[in-house]
């Protein structure tokens, strides 16, 4: 793992696009996992700005997202399809076909989670996944308690992950109870993961996450196992890391 340690949330999203500007400019047909939340947003603005600077083209890039909501599709704009083509697809060339989110909207649970996993196996996998990280320590919507062997699956929220996404609704009733989200296993055979994070309420997670032991109850210490692991994080989210210990890392 490296670590690369940001003064604040701007610095963060100025590395993490840089991280993913290398990854475009040296593949240009890359499959890039993406993620929701507010952390990724300022790294899609940079990279739009980036776009329209000239300096990068998405036009034979491909993607598939994370997770979705369970219910919500496009027309929601509190769900993830909204979400990604609002903060970064409609900004740039990248080709609709290239697109890919798990459907909230197909009720049979069993298929969605089959065929999304069947794009990502024809895609040829992941070059470069890039999470958010939840204040429990999920990654994408596998809770803490999930299991590490698991590739796409419908999971039911928890009431801190439900609580911490209220804030994106009107109301917490209005928050979906379940989600199709990529399992460990699929987010772990990506050939390189890129994590950011900011602001204090991230610092446990990630103390814990690359810091304590792995274990299903921190779903991101799975992370440790992985062999191509960035973490951008700003000095808040750091801030429960002992100096020594991150200077080994940077
Ligand atoms: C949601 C998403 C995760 C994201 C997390 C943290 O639960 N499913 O992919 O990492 O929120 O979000 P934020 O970046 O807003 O703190």
């Amino acid at each position: 793992m490296r670590i690369y340690k940001a003064k604040d949330y701007k610095d963060l999203s100025r590395k993490a696009a840089n991280i993913i500007s290398a990854q475009v400019i040296l593949k240009p047909n890359s499959v890039l996992g993406l993620a929701t939340g507010s952390s990724p947003i300022g790294t899609y603005a940079q990279l739009i700005e980036w776009y329209n600077k000239g300096d990068l083209d998405f036009k034979d890039i491909k993607t598939v997202n994370l997770d979705e909501y369970r219910g919500l599709g496009i027309e929601s704009n509190q769900s993830y399809v909204y979400f990604m083509h609002h903060n970064f697809f409609n900004s740039i060339n990248i080709k609709a076909c290239n697109i890919n989110i798990p459907n909230g909207l197909n009720p049979d649970a069993k298929a969605e989670c089959e065929r999304y996993d069947e794009v990502i196996k024809s895609l040829g996998g992941i070059d470069m996944q890039l999470l958010g990280i939840g204040r429990n320590g999920h990654i994408g919507f596998n809770e803490p308690g999930s299991d590490f062997e698991k590739n796409t699956h419908c999971v039911d929220l928890t009431q801190s992950t439900i609580e911490a996404n209220k804030r994106f609704f009107n109301s917490i009733d209005e928050v979906p109870k379940q989600a199709y989200t990529m399992g460990i296993k699929s987010i772990m055979q990506a050939r390189k993961i890129l994590l950011i994070a900011s602001g204090d309420d991230k610092a446990d997670a990630i103390y814990n996450s690359f810091f304590g032991p792995v274990t299903p109850q921190v779903p991101a210490s799975v992370l440790q196992l992985h062999q191509d692991v960035i973490l951008v994080a700003d000095d808040k989210a750091l801030a429960k890391v002992p100096k020594e210990l991150l200077e080994r890392y940077l």
